[in-house]
Parts: C-alpha cells; structure tokens; sequence
C-alpha cells in the first residue's frame, strides 16, 4: 500500500481510549485507505450509503481533510483483519453565541452487526467527547433514535429538547 494520509494529527486521539479498548484493535483517525478496510461497509448500518469508487471516497476524504479543524472521523481497527470495525464523526461548529462557541456535532456512529456488545461504541464516543474538549467546545450534542437513548445514556449524554427534519427532495418541487 502507498504511503497513507490522515485525516487529522494524532495528537487528538485519546491515549485513555486506546488503552481501554480490547487488545488487537486500534484507535485511527480517517485514514486515506480506509475505502478498503470496509468503511463505508460500516457506515451502511445507517443509512444507504451508495456505491462509491475510491476516487469518490477520496474526493470526500480530501474535503474533508482540507477543513479539518471541521472534520474529525475516527475508527477502530481490528488489527488481525485490518478491517473496520466501528466508526464515528464529530463536526465542530463555530457560532456567535457564548462569545464565538463552539458546539461539537456528533454524527453518523456505527459498530460492525457482529461487533456490537464490546463496548467500541462506548469508547468511539468517549474518543468523540475527547477531541470536542480538546477543541474547548462548550457541549457536544447529537441526535438518535429513541431506542438508542440508553445506549447514549451509558455514554454521559442526556435527553434535551427534540430533533426535527425536513428532507428536501420530497417537497423542493413545493417550493
Ligand atoms: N439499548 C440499551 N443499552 C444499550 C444499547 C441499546 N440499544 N446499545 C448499547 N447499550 C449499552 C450496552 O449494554 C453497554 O452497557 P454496559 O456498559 O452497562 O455494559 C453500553 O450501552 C455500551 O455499549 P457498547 O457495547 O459500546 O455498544 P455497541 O458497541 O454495540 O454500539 C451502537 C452501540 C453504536 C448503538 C451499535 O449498536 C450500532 O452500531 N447500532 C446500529 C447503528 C446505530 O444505530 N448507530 C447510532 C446512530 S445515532 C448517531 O449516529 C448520532
């Protein structure tokens, strides 16, 4: 394999969470060859995913790592397979409020079927909380589905307010 890219420097990723997950799995930041360890394979638990070429994952990839004081997606690794294993993303948000905050957006957590149970999730998330505190966000919000509250529960997170969508290609035509 040539020489790989990162999405963001190492120094954002958790030292505790690395040496909380199990032996023989990795924490990483986005990694340029991560197509073929089956990341978007992981991110098919949630949601359709479509059917990218690597050139279209690495468009995405050099996006997202020409802004990525943004963009921090990190996964674990099972090191014997070297494929992934559960990913997650935290988007950072400059506003105006409390004095030009910055809100920490967690999005698009998801842990291989036959993975579930050993806690990556949990310690993803914890990984999550380590890079918006180290960014100095003021809190670090998401939104899921009612039957994963207590998942999140377990992850330091509570209930606040309610999620609303509106999707846009049902209803452009109305505009
Ligand atoms: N209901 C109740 N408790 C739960 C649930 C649940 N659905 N899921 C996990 N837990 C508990 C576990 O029992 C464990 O508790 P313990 O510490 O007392 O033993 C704790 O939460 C941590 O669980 P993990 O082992 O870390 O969970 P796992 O690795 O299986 O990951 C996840 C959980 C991410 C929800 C996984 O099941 C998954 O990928 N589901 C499908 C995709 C999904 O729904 N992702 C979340 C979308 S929301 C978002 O992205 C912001």
């Amino acid at each position: 394999m040539e020489s790989e890219e990162c999405l963001f420097d190492e120094a954002f990723l958790s030292p505790q969470v690395q040496a909380a997950l199990p032996t023989g799995y990795t924490l990483q930041a986005l990694r340029s060859n991560d197509y073929e360890r089956g990341y978007l394979k992981v991110l098919e638990l949630l949601t359709e995913v479509g059917d990218h070429t690597k050139e279209d994952f690495l468009d995405q990839f050099q996006f997202m790592k020409k802004h990525n004081d943004i963009y921090y997606s990190v996964t674990v690794t099972d090191d014997q397979t070297d494929r992934i294993v559960a990913v997650g993303t935290i988007l950072i948000e400059r506003k105006f409020v409390h004095k030009n905050g910055l809100v920490g957006h967690i999005e698009d957590i998801a842990v291989d079927a036959h993975q579930q149970g050993k806690k990556l999730g949990l310690r993803i998330i914890e990984a999550l909380k380590f890079i918006g505190a180290q960014r100095n966000c003021y809190k670090v919000i998401l939104d899921c589905a009612v039957k994963n509250i207590p998942f999140y529960e377990k992850c330091g997170f509570q209930q606040k307010e309610c999620q609303m969508a509106w999707y846009v290609s049902n209803e452009k035509a109305h505009l």
